[in-house]
């Protein structure tokens, strides 16, 4: 079966992705143009990596970037609740602005996780940049850092979501548009 016959239905295709990511990289430029020096911006992987390459293409502002790896959910489809940290962030954070750069916002544990440890790392400010959020899920309240924003590209509804950068059981990061897989996939 060919990659696209896995997918029931796309959600956002890879040209809607591309016009939101600019405008969200565009608003990032404006936001810390003033900033005395580089933000850094860290992608969590697995997940962020198609996000975080193409965002930090067109952000206009000489940048730092780095990446952490956190992982909760396995093969499956259920966030286990307890992220791990299991490869940190290469640059020193301290004293830093740092916008977190996630494919999405689920249960909102990950990112919990990541903004408590940039915080205890001596950030100065934590922003989130979020090319998905699943309101419908969130359980944990994450709270943004000193003067952080959030940033957030389309509001998913409750669906498990694959494509551009999101897993199935490792499988399906690499297709350039966000869908639904077919149920007898995962089921
Ligand atoms: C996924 C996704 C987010 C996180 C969101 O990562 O990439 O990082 O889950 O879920 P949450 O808000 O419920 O925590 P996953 O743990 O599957 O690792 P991966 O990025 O390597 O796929
Ligand atoms: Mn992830
Ligand atoms: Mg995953």
């Amino acid at each position: 079966m060919a990659l696209d016959d896995h997918i029931e239905r796309i959600l956002w295709t890879e040209n809607e992705i591309s016009i939101r990511v600019s405008e969200l990289a565009s608003q990032i430029s404006i936001d810390f143009k003033e900033f005395p020096s580089p933000v850094v911006v860290v992608g969590v992987a697995t997940g962020a990596f198609l996000f975080l390459a193409d965002l930090a293409k067109k952000i206009k502002l000489p940048i730092v970037v780095d990446l952490i790896r956190v992982e909760s959910y396995g093969s499956g489809t259920e966030s286990s609740g307890s992220p791990k940290i299991s490869s940190d962030v290469k640059v020193d954070i301290r004293g830093k602005h740092v916008i977190v750069v996630e494919d999405i916002v689920d249960t909102g544990n990950t990112l919990c996780c990541v903004i408590s440890h940039m915080q205890s790392k001596g950030a100065l400010s934590v922003s989130v940049c979020a090319f998905l959020d699943k309101p419908a899920r969130q359980k944990s309240h994450f709270e943004l850092v000193g003067e952080g924003k959030f940033y957030r590209g389309f509001e998913c509804p409750d669906y498990f979501v694959v494509g551009y950068g999101m897993d199935f059981a490792e499988l399906y990061r690499n297709l350039p548009y966000v869908g639904i897989l077919k149920p007898e996939l995962y089921q």
